[in-house]
């Protein structure tokens, strides 16, 4: 059984948008609201190129990476097709209007990855 860490309350996400959730190791995990009020967990980092899905826009139950337009699905964290690939999903729940999160998961999953770095285009 888990022991599930508060993260924040829905409330405190951006309809349609999402907050990061920083971690000892790894890239931050985004945490996502739609306009029905599910929450979602993903990697902050596209599968396509590592762009900032937290900045995305969210809509139905995926969000457009900002970068290229990518749409990722918030339920599993993989492109819709043409595009392929997926980013870390992270289970989620909500209780009593608390988001949750599995701490052995943010703990231990993708911290291989690295965030992508800012610099000019190529
Ligand atoms: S980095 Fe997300 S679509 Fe390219």
């Amino acid at each position: 059984m888990n022991d599930w860490k508060v993260i924040c309350r829905v409330e405190d996400i951006p309809v349609l948008g999402s907050r990061r959730v920083a971690r000892p190791r790894g890239v931050d995990v985004a945490v996502f609201r739609n306009a029905e009020d599910q929450v979602f967990a993903l990697l902050d980092r596209c599968p396509h190129k590592g762009g900032p899905l937290s900045q995305g826009i969210v809509f139905g139950t995926s969000v457009a990476c900002p970068l290229h337009n990518w749409t990722i699905a918030l339920d599993d964290g993989c492109a819709r097709a043409p595009d392929e690939g997926c980013t870390q999903r992270f289970s989620c729940k909500v209780e009593g209007g608390q988001v949750l999160l599995d701490p052995v998961e943010l703990a231990t999953l993708a911290l291989d990855l690295e965030a992508p770095q800012a610099g000019p285009c190529r």
